[in-house]
């Protein structure tokens, strides 16, 4: 008895301890660098974004934001690895539409739970997507673009990040409501796949507008149409979908933030409240309305408005995947 009471205290105690240890950290923290992780190659946009955005977090956190991009698996590969990694705010996500969404739909043997494998932190971008192809393909607008996709079936090649990315579902899209089936050419971000356009090397890609408008500022490539109903200030020049003759190719895709689930709720508020302020900053504002991407509206910027907008996210995607037939597997 009295060895059992002795042993209760001594595991008391080391609870105690851990408990006292466990606050302490919380209370400092970040007391060392993070890392985020970016699930496609450098220099596209879940890296643009990535890295805009973590250079203003450090400021507010004190503390460095260190990029390691971790491709694999359309994404899936860096998901897994956060989801796996351990609840102290240290190595968090720049997931999006591919990795959270469209990724339930799309791989039946998903290794993660989009909703209950994260701390969701909050969204940090929209962005339009456009059609664009290399400089010497032979059409001047989206009509003659479609004419020439029909006529050269077989021979057209589609540039992707992989099954699975953005860019590869949001130009099934496109394929489907034209009516093509283009070669695939996958890439490991969307990224290189824009330096294939730029070098000629493959016809087309739908991309997302921070990738695309320094491109076609700088008319490395052409832009046929932006798939939203306005135009996009950073590229006034680009016509809408509406505009270009294709209303039904509307598609807007986002980035947003994720620890691993059981995140302690102090951390979770901190690293918050460093994306609401980055969101917020002039730096921030004026680089994203350069490139394109949108600003969320607040209440999406908040760990829980996330959470309902993956959900309905997941709920859009999945017959939009059914539909097109994609799977990816492994
Ligand atoms: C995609 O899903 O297409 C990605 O966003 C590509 C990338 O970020 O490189």
């Amino acid at each position: 008895m009295k060895g059992c009471a002795r042993a209760a205290a001594v595991m008391l105690i080391g609870l105690l301890g851990w408990s006292a240890q466990a606050q302490t950290q919380t209370q400092t923290y970040p007391s060392r660098p993070l890392t985020m992780v970016i699930p496609f190659a450098a220099g596209g946009p879940t890296d643009v974004i990535g890295r805009i955005i973590g250079e203003q977090m450090s400021r507010s956190l004190g503390q460095s934001v260190v990029i390691e991009n971790v491709v694999g698996a359309s994404g899936q590969t860096a998901g897994l690895r956060v989801s796996q990694a351990a609840p102290d705010g240290y190595t968090f996500l720049i997931g999006h539409t591919g990795t959270h969404a469209a990724a339930v739909a799309l791989n039946p043997k998903l290794r993660y739970d989009p909703l209950s494998d994260f701390t969701p932190v909050g969204l940090v971008n929209t962005n339009p997507i456009l059609v664009v192809a290399r400089k010497t393909l032979p059409a001047s607008n989206l009509r003659e673009f479609v004419a020439y996709l029909k006529a050269s079936e077989g021979k057209v090649t589609n540039a992707h990040a992989g099954i699975g990315s953005v860019s590869h579902t949001t130009c099934l899209l496109f394929n489907s409501i034209v009516g093509i089936k283009p070669t695939e050419v996958p890439y490991r971000g969307t990224g290189p796949a824009m330096n294939d356009i730029i070098g000629g090397q493959v016809d087309y890609l739908c991309d997302q507008i921070v990738n695309v408008a320094p491109q076609v500022q700088a008319d490395t490539i052409k832009a046929f149409a932006v798939a939203q109903a306005e135009r996009a200030r950073s590229l006034p020049g680009v016509p809408t979908t509406d505009e270009a003759g294709l209303p039904e190719y509307k598609v807007q895709v986002w980035n947003a933030m994720f620890l691993p689930k059981d995140t302690p709720r102090p951390i979770l508020d901190k690293l918050n409240e460093a994306l609401v302020a980055a969101l917020a900053s002039p730096a921030v504002q004026t680089r994203f309305a350069e490139l394109g991407a949108d600003v969320p509206a607040r209440d999406l910027q908040s760990p829980e408005g996330l959470h309902r907008f993956i959900r309905s996210e997941i709920d859009r995607w999945t017959p939009v995947i059914r539909k097109a037939g994609a799977v990816l597997d492994q």
